[in-house]
């Protein structure tokens, strides 16, 4: 009978720590989901001006390409005035392929703007659940789109003057790179904390293929090629912009074997370094293409144009990430110590 009773009350016992041990993990389960309802919630700012970056990253890219069609096409005045065109805001009767060139340009800068505008917003608006250096970067991408507007404006009141069209392409190159550090450093990545050097490396390549877009721009806005060919006149300017050419080679091709020769280092900071030897390649032979024929061929400098951006484009992001992978070794080390 004893016993019989002593085996019914460990039966309630353990069915009463089982109900309590229930609800035990039933409260931590409602806790955990509600610390990660809050922890997504936080995220979300961060998540839509990242989604908000990249898009306009893409435009710019366009942007730059239509900007490239509309001075190798001849379209640069094809809109007489700013910021409207033939006093419109769509010109429908004097619309030709010149004209939809310049004003679609305008288009889209203004959308940039636009969207330039919604990320400083957004990312003051919601500052304190974001990174401290976002709401200023913005603020910098803002400043940099309102001054790249007013060198479009003297763009056309300045009949294409070589200096402003070469800083036009020099902004928008700024602008989009100031986006794809943004981008870069929102996008969620774990570094190896293998890439030691690799983040200068990619620095001073990026700086290189920056200032040899500059010469080529230069070498476009004055028509440096015509010039050369027809009066041998420019041809430093001309030449100056092949020769410039070694030194961001030499930097890539020592980031790619640096990459090969790193085996743990992560596959993205891989597929990047290949990516930008792919990129450097195709970027000479569209150069030395559009050199032979002359500019004959529009599709080939518009596309050197566009490669060139692409190029750096991959530089930044490769240097950026490079960058988050050595912070990340760094910190690694200071928690271990
Ligand atoms: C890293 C390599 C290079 C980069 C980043 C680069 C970049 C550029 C850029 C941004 C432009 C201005 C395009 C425009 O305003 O539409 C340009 C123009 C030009 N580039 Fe390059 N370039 C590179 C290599 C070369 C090479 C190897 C050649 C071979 C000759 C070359 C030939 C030209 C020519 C002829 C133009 C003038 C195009 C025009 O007048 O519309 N480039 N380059």
């Amino acid at each position: 009978m004893q016993s019989v009773r002593s085996v019914l009350k460990i039966e309630n016992f353990e069915r009463a720590t089982t109900k309590s041990g229930q609800k035990v993990s039933f409260m931590s389960e409602f806790v955990l989901q509600q610390q990660n309802e809050a922890a997504a919630e936080r995220q979300k700012p961060k998540e839509v001006i990242r989604r908000l970056v990249w898009k306009i990253c893409i435009a710019t890219l366009i942007l730059m390409a239509i900007g490239s069609a509309t001075r190798v096409m001849n379209a640069g005045l094809a809109c007489p005035d700013w910021p409207l065109c033939y006093g419109e805001l769509v010109p429908a009767k004097q619309m030709n392929l010149q004209v939809f060139l310049e004003w679609f340009h305008r288009l889209d800068a203004a959308l940039i703007g636009v969207s330039a505008i919604a990320l400083c917003g957004l990312s003051w608006w919601h500052r304190r659940l974001l990174p401290v250096w976002l709401p200023w970067a913005s603020t910098f991408a803002l400043f940099l789109i309102v001054f790249q507007g007013i060198l479009g404006g003297l763009t056309v009141t300045e009949l294409l003057r070589f200096d402003i069209v070469t800083a036009h392409l020099g902004t928008a190159l700024l602008f989009f790179t100031t986006l794809l550090i943004i981008g870069t450093a929102l996008t969620p990545y774990q570094g190896t904390g293998t890439a030691g050097k690799l983040p200068w490396v990619g620095l001073i390549a990026s700086v290189f293929v920056y200032l040899q877009s500059l010469l080529g721009a230069l070498v476009g806005s004055r028509w440096a090629v015509h010039q050369c060919f027809g009066g041998s006149q420019l041809c430093t300017v001309m030449y100056s912009h092949i020769a410039g050419l070694l030194p961001p080679t030499v930097v890539i091709l020592a980031m790619v074997f640096i990459c090969w020769r790193t085996p743990a280092l992560h596959p993205a900071l891989r597929r990047l370094a290949n990516m930008a030897g792919g990129l450097l390649s195709l970027q000479i032979l569209l150069g030395f293409a559009t050199f032979r024929l002359h500019l004959q061929v529009e599709p080939l400098t518009v596309s050197h144009q566009t490669v060139g951006a692409a190029l750096l484009g991959t530089l930044v992001v490769f240097t950026v990430l490079a960058l988050r992978d050595s912070v990340s070794a760094e910190s690694r080390v200071l928690s271990v110590e």
